[in-house]
C-alpha cells in the first residue's frame, strides 16, 4: 500500500485539507446567509455548531482515514470486516463524485469570468447591451448576459471539460506532487488574494454598511431556519460526511497531530468566509445594491460593480477583477481535486488501477454528469427532478441528504463501532497530561452523543423541509 502517497509534513496535510474546505461556499454563501440571519449572531451559532458537532465530525472521519491509511471504502472493510459498514464506504465514494460534477460546471463558469476579467469585457455583449438599452436597472447588462451565457449549450460545457481537465492534471500528479505540491502554495495564495480585496473594498466609499451587514448581531433575525442554515453551512464548508478528509487523512504521516489539523482547518475556514464576506459586502453596499447568495452574487453583481469601477479607473477595475476571479478559481480548484480524489484513491487501493485509468474514467463520468447539470439551465431546462432542475437535483440530493446522512454515520461509526483506543490513540496517546485526557473525553462524548443528535435533527428538518 505504500505507493499511496503521502504528504510530506503537517502543514501540507493541513493546506490540502484546508483546500478543500475553503470553496465557492465560503465566497458566495457564508457572507449572505450569516448578513441574513443576524450577522454577529448566525457567527455565534456558526461557531458552536463547527465546535461541537463540526470538529467531531472532522476527528471521526479523519482518524478513520489516518489509522488505517486507506480510503473510504477500504477503511471500513479494515475496521469492520465482513459488515455492512463497507456501504458508508461507497456512500462516500459516490457523494463527493456527485457534487465535483456540478460544482466543477460553477468551476467553468469562473474559467469564462477569469477570460472576460482579462479582457474587460463585463456586461458588453448582445445580451448585455440589448438588457441595458431597455431595462437601464442596476446590473441589467450583467444579469442578462450571465443568463445568456448559462443557458447556451457549447460554451459553458467548453468551460466546465476546462476546469475538469485542471483537476485531472493536478491530481494525475499523484499525492506529493500533484496535490501537495498545487495546494501548498494555491491554498497561502487564496487568503493573501482575498486579504488584498478585502483591503480594497473596505476602503470604497459606503463600505461601513457591508462590514455592519456581517458583523452587527442581531438576535431578532436568528429564526430556527436561520440556526439549520448555520450547521448546514458549517458542514458544507467543512467538506464534511463525503470522505474527502478521510482521504487526505489517510495520506498523513502517523505522527501529525490530527486534532491540531481539524483545529486549524476549522478555524482558518471561518477565517476565510470572514475576510470573504469583508471583501465582498462593502463593495455590494457601497454600489448600492442589495446582498444575495449564489451566482448571483458574484457572477452578476461583483461585475456590474467591476464595470461601475471601471468607468472611474479602468486599470484598477481591471486588477481587482482578475484578482477576484483567480480566487474564485483557485477556491474551486483546491476543493474539487479533494472530490476528485475520493474516487479515484478507491479505484487505485481497491482495484488496483492505475491512477491515470482511475482518472480517467471518474472524470468521464463527472464530465458527462456535469453537462447534464450545466445543460439544465438551457436546453435541458425543462427537466424536472421531484420538482428540481438537474442541476438544483445533484446539489440537494449531495448537500441536503447525502453529507449529512456520510456525517451521521461517521461519528456513529467512529463512537460506537471503532475500538474506542484508536481514537485515544490520536489524541491522547499514552503518557499524554491530564489535559489532553480531560480533552479527549470531552471530544469522545461529544462524538458519541451530542454530534449524533445534531445531525440527525439537521437530516429530519432537510427531509420535512
Ligand atoms: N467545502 C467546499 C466549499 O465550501 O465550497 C465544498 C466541498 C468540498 C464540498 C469538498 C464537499 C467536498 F467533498
Amino acid at each position: 500500500m505504500d505507493n499511496r502517497g503521502t504528504f510530506g509534513s503537517r502543514f501540507t496535510a493541513t493546506m490540502a485539507m484546508a483546500g478543500s474546505a475553503i470553496g465557492l461556499g465560503n465566497i458566495w454563501r457564508f457572507p449572505y446567509i450569516a448578513g441574513k440571519y443576524g450577522g454577529g449572531a448566525f457567527i455565534i451559532v456558526y461557531l458552536l455548531s463547527a465546535v461541537f458537532i463540526c470538529v467531531p465530525i472532522f476527528l471521526s472521519e479523519s482518524i478513520i482515514g489516518k489509522s488505517t491509511r486507506l480510503g473510504t471504502f477500504g477503511a471500513m472493510r479494515t475496521l469492520a470486516p465482513g459488515s455492512r459498514w463497507k456501504w458508508l464506504g461507497l456512500i462516500t465514494v459516490i457523494t463527493p463524485l456527485i457534487i465535483l460534477s456540478y460544482y466543477s460546471v460553477v468551476g467553468g463558469w469562473s474559467v469564462e469570468y477569469l477570460f472576460k476579467a482579462v479582457a474587460q469585457a463585463f456586461g458588453t455583449g448582445a445580451a448585455g447591451a440589448a438588457a441595458e438599452s431597455v431595462a437601464g436597472a442596476a446590473g441589467a447588462a450583467e444579469r442578462a448576459e450571465f443568463a445568456s451565457f448559462i443557458s447556451s449549450t457549447w460554451k459553458p460545457i467548453i468551460a466546465h471539460s476546462i476546469f475538469l481537465l485542471a483537476n485531472a492534471l493536478v491530481v494525475l500528479g499523484g499525492v506529493k506532487k500533484g496535490i501537495e505540491k498545487f495546494t501548498k502554495i494555491t491554498t497561502p495564495v487564496l487568503f493573501v488574494l482575498i486579504v488584498v480585496i478585502m483591503f480594497y473594498a473596505i476602503s470604497l466609499p459606503g463600505a461601513q454598511a457591508g462590514i455592519n451587514y456581517l458583523v452587527d448581531a442581531d438576535f431578532s433575525k436568528l429564526t430556527a431556519e436561520g440556526v439549520l442554515s448555520a450547521m448546514g453551512q458549517a458542514f458544507f464548508s467543512l467538506s464534511l460526511g463525503v470522505g474527502t478528509i478521510l482521504t487526505y487523512a489517510s495520506y498523513m504521516r502517523k505522527e501529525d497531530n490530527i486534532l491540531a489539523t481539524g483545529c486549524f482547518t476549522a478555524g482558518f475556514d471561518l477565517i476565510f468566509a470572514m475576510i470573504a464576506g469583508f471583501a465582498i459586502m462593502p463593495a455590494v453596499f457601497a454600489a448600492g445594491i442589495e446582498p444575495g447568495a449564489g451566482p448571483g452574487l458574484i457572477f452578476e453583481t461583483l461585475p456590474y460593480i467591476f464595470t461601475v469601477m471601471g468607468e472611474q479607473s479602468p486599470v484598477l477595475s481591471g486588477c481587482v477583477s482578475i484578482l477576484f476571479f483567480l480566487t474564485i478559481l483557485f477556491a474551486a480548484l483546491t476543493s474539487s481535486i479533494s472530490m476528485l480524489e475520493v474516487g479515484v484513491s478507491y479505484l487505485v487501493d481497491e482495484k488496483n488501477w492505475s491512477r491515470g485509468k482511475a482518472i480517467l474514467i471518474v472524470c468521464t463520468g463527472c464530465w458527462l454528469l456535469g453537462i447534464l447539470c450545466s445543460l439544465s439551465f438551457g436546453p435541458l431546462s425543462g427537466v424536472n427532478i421531484m420538482g428540481n432542475s438537474i442541476f438544483d437535483f445533484c446539489d440537494k440530493l449531495a448537500s441536503n441528504f447525502l453529507m449529512v446522512l456520510g456525517s451521521l454515520l461517521f461519528v456513529l461509526f467512529a463512537g460506537w463501532k471503532m475500538k474506542k483506543s484508536i481514537l485515544a490513540d490520536e489524541i491522547a496517546p499514552d503518557g499524554s497530561s491530564s489535559v489532553k485526557i480531560a480533552l479527549f473525553k470531552i471530544l469522545y462524548f461529544l462524538i458519541r452523543y451530542v454530534a449524533p443528535l445534531a445531525i440527525i435533527v439537521i437530516f429530519i428538518t432537510n427531509l420535512l423541509m
